[in-house]
């Protein structure tokens, strides 16, 4: 509710329709976090200028239509009858209303949308940042190529910066969006697409898959944390590190499960998987603790929601690549402290 209001108040004192607009998306359940027109760096700043004055346009022309028709049908109510004369000539009207006007219009946002379009390919400064985005069936896999950093779902990159995103798949085509950042680029598999974001300000900014992807498309969603320089660089330096060393009896045996149950087949966690092992099918697990949810943005990381999403996933996300476990209560326990251990 809180954030709610917080768009309220904002939207309102901006511009009115901008207010009526922001009031429906609202009701419509939409959040801030998630909102094109709400933006959060120059991409997404110029799009939504774009967009607005395409909306204020089109509302111009509406009103008119909707005048004229009104016009045109007080008027023949009262002047009914071979004499009614309109009191322009419908070729002059024809010429002015349906080809001249409509031309300017079409002119003006096409202009503009080519302006926007080339203005946002390339960034203001060159990148000094690069990350890797890999599309699968139904997360993203995240590599810093620069720091041998693996992640998965959760971007973080220093604010007020452009950085460099790379964009392919592993499966089939997805699509990067993070309306408040810039507009949606495919990932395709055999293909690299490479784009650029920035974040104005620090916080926390959602994305989602924008393309039809196969079941759990709706929920294939991920997270761009801006960070201030210095704590972007602790971070990067953290997630590069191996694992935390299980230290007690049970993260021992929590790992034990964790090699021997399966789950390292899928999932490689730095320094403790064998050798050779590549994480490739799922998420990389090295600093998961220090993620803010789990299963590809749609939970929170909690301890709970972790011991459900091992049990089983379908229960979170239907459709879900991951196998549900029978692990013993015991070792599901100590596999979920472990986990929770790898900050
Ligand atoms: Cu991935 Cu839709």
């Amino acid at each position: 509710m809180i954030a709610i209001g917080k768009v309220a108040t904002t939207a309102l004192g901006r511009r009115p329709l901008l207010s009526l607009i922001s009031v429906a998306l609202i009701v419509g359940g939409c959040s801030h976090s998630q909102s094109a027109l709400d933006p959060g760096g120059p991409a997404a700043e110029q799009t939504a200028q774009l967009w607005w004055l395409m909306l204020g346009l089109s509302a111009i022309v509406f009103v008119v239509v909707l005048a004229l028709l009104g016009y045109a049908i007080v008027r023949a109510s009262r002047h009914a009858g071979p004499g009614n004369r309109p009191p322009i000539s419908d070729t002059l009207f024809l010429g002015v209303a349906g080809v001249a006007v409509p031309l300017v219009i079409l002119l003006i946002l096409m202009v503009d949308t080519v302006v926007v379009g080339r203005s946002i390919i390339v960034a203001p400064t060159p990148p000094q940042q690069t990350v890797e985005v890999i599309g699968h069936m139904f997360w993203w896999e995240i590599r810093y190529p620069d720091h041998q950093v693996v992640t998965a779902n959760e971007i973080h990159i220093p604010y007020g910066v452009p950085v460099r995103v790379t964009l392919t798949s592993v499966d089939v085509i997805h699509s990067f969006w993070v309306p408040q950042l810039r507009g949606k680029l495919d990932l395709n598999p055999g293909k690299t697409n490479v784009t650029w974001i920035q974040a104005d300000s620090p916080g926390v900014y959602r994305g989602q898959c924008a393309e039809f992807c196969g079941i759990q498309h709706a929920l294939m969603g991920l997270l761009v944390v801006a960070d201030p320089p210095d704590q972007f660089a602790t971070w990067i330096a953290h997630e590069g590190q191996p694992a935390a060393v299980p230290t007690s009896p049970a993260l021992q045996h929590g790992h034990q499960v964790f090699v021997t149950e399966g789950c390292a087949f899928c999932h490689t966690i730095q320094g403790v998987t064998a050798a050779g092992s590549t994480g490739a099918v799922g998420p990389d697990l090295t600093h998961l603790a220090s993620r803010r949810t789990l299963a590809a943005a749609t939970v929170e990381n909690t301890r709970e929601n972790l011991r459900l999403w091992i049990r089983q996933p379908s229960a979170i996300k239907p459709g879900a690549k991951m196998p549900p476990s029978d692990l013993d209560p015991q070792d599901l326990d100590e596999l979920v402290d472990y986990l929770e251990s790898l900050k």
